[in-house]
């Protein structure tokens, strides 16, 4: 097990990987503070999946504990979900010194860490986060949120969790595809920081992919790390932050022209790398060898969904509009060298829309 410690505005959080920790969690978290049981929000999936191991262990160090489930996907980030929680820690008769563990993937994380951003103007969360995305991404950086019509995550709240459970283990449950989502995301992190963690999924793809317990906390924690330390050099200086954004450019536009139904967030990211990576070597920025290099890795993992029947005009259009949410400028991430991400800020639209039309063509 390793044990990180994520620095955070007012303190820090810890940060736990490894395998088994399921099983250990009551009295890990009485170590760390907490005392009274906690109001647990999860989903039935992962009830059935792991709940016996972790309740069994939180009723132990603390006598009995409230569930509340939600619904399962996307569909259910909700205000109505959020209102069943708000219902539910009422019932639970939740006051402002109770606490919120949330046990599931990204979904369960964001909603229920906003539940607590609100209830009684702010409580503690927990997070036991239960796929490979929750556990190297959503739960390090304090962002929760819910979708509203409008669009995905708009209303939310800045709320880091008081400590951070996750137990690999878990994942060898997890369909191969949403492990394979969340695996982009940590080459993501290789790329725009750490060539040593690209050779180790190179080298480990198979041991990773088949829920192979070290090679999980490998690179969860070195994915953890570069995040952290991305999200921390930020608090000095704005930009950095933005690396973290490296293929997710053509991503966003790519869910955004399916209406998020064909690609995993994490799909849709890995073919916003391909294509980051193939502008980069086109611009002479990145040696055409690495950006082949990236491309290989990343095909390596799983089939991703194809590009078949996007049209270039419409991505075009979904990419013009994202720069004009934003403050006008197409302003991209590219690599320098794998390892190496540059924010490049005024990159010639005609040039890229030429090369999106040929990436489109050439990917699907
Ligand atoms: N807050 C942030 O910084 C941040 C960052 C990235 C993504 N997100 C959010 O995360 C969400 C996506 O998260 P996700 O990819 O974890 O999806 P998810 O939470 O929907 O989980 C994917 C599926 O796997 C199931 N599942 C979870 N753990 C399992 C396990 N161990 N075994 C078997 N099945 C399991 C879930 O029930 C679900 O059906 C999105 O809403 C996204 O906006 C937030």
């Amino acid at each position: 097990m390793k044990q990180l410690q994520i620095k955070v505005k007012d303190g820090s959080c810890p940060v736990f990987v490894g395998g088994n920790l399921l099983a250990h969690a009551g009295p890990a978290l009485r170590r760390l503070g907490f005392h009274t049981p906690p109001v647990v929000v999860t989903n039935t999936r992962i009830l059935r999946w792991h709940g016996k191991a972790l309740l069994s262990s939180l009723e132990h160090s603390f006598g009995q504990v409230n569930v509340i489930r939600i619904g399962d996907g996307e569909r259910f980030k909700t205000q109505a979900t959020l209102t069943r929680i708000y219902d539910g820690l009422f019932r639970a008769r939740a006051d402002r010194h109770s606490w919120i563990l949330a046990f599931g993937g990204g979904i369960v994380g964001d909603i229920a860490g906003f539940a607590a951003a609100t209830f009684m103007r702010g409580i503690p969360y927990a997070g036991v986060p239960t796929t490979l995305l929750s556990q190297v991404d959503s739960s390090v950086g304090g962002k929760v949120a819910i979708n509203v019509r409008h669009g995905k995550n708009l209303i939310g709240a800045f709320h880091h969790p008081s400590a951070v459970l996750s137990d690999v283990k878990v994942l060898r449950t997890l369909p191969s595809r949403e492990l394979a989502a969340g695996l982009y995301e940590v080459i993501k992190c290789g790329a725009i920081r750490s060539a040593a963690l690209l050779n180790y999924i190179e080298k480990k793809r198979d041991a990773v992919m088949a829920g192979d317990p070290s090679a999980l906390e490998h690179v969860v924690v070195e994915a953890i790390r570069i995040k952290a330390d991305v999200v921390a050099a930020d608090e000095r200086e704005k930009r950095e932050r933005m690396i973290l954004n490296f293929g997710h450019t053509l991503g966003h536009a790519l869910e955004t022209v399916t209406r998020y139904e064909r690609f995993r967030h994490g799909e849709a990211v890995a073919w916003g790398m391909i294509a980051a990576a193939e502008l980069s070597s086109a611009m002479g920025m990145l040696p055409k060898e690495e950006a082949l290099r990236l491309v290989a890795l990343i095909r390596c993992i799983e089939k991703l969904p194809s590009l078949r029947g996007i049209s270039a005009a419409s991505l075009w259009r979904a990419l013009q509009h994202d720069k004009k949410a934003r403050d006008g400028r197409l302003r991209i991430v590219l690599l320098r060298r794998l390892g190496k991400a540059q924010i490049v800020d005024h990159v010639d639209p005609e040039l890229l829309r030429r090369f999106v039309g040929r990436f489109v063509e050439h990917s699907s």
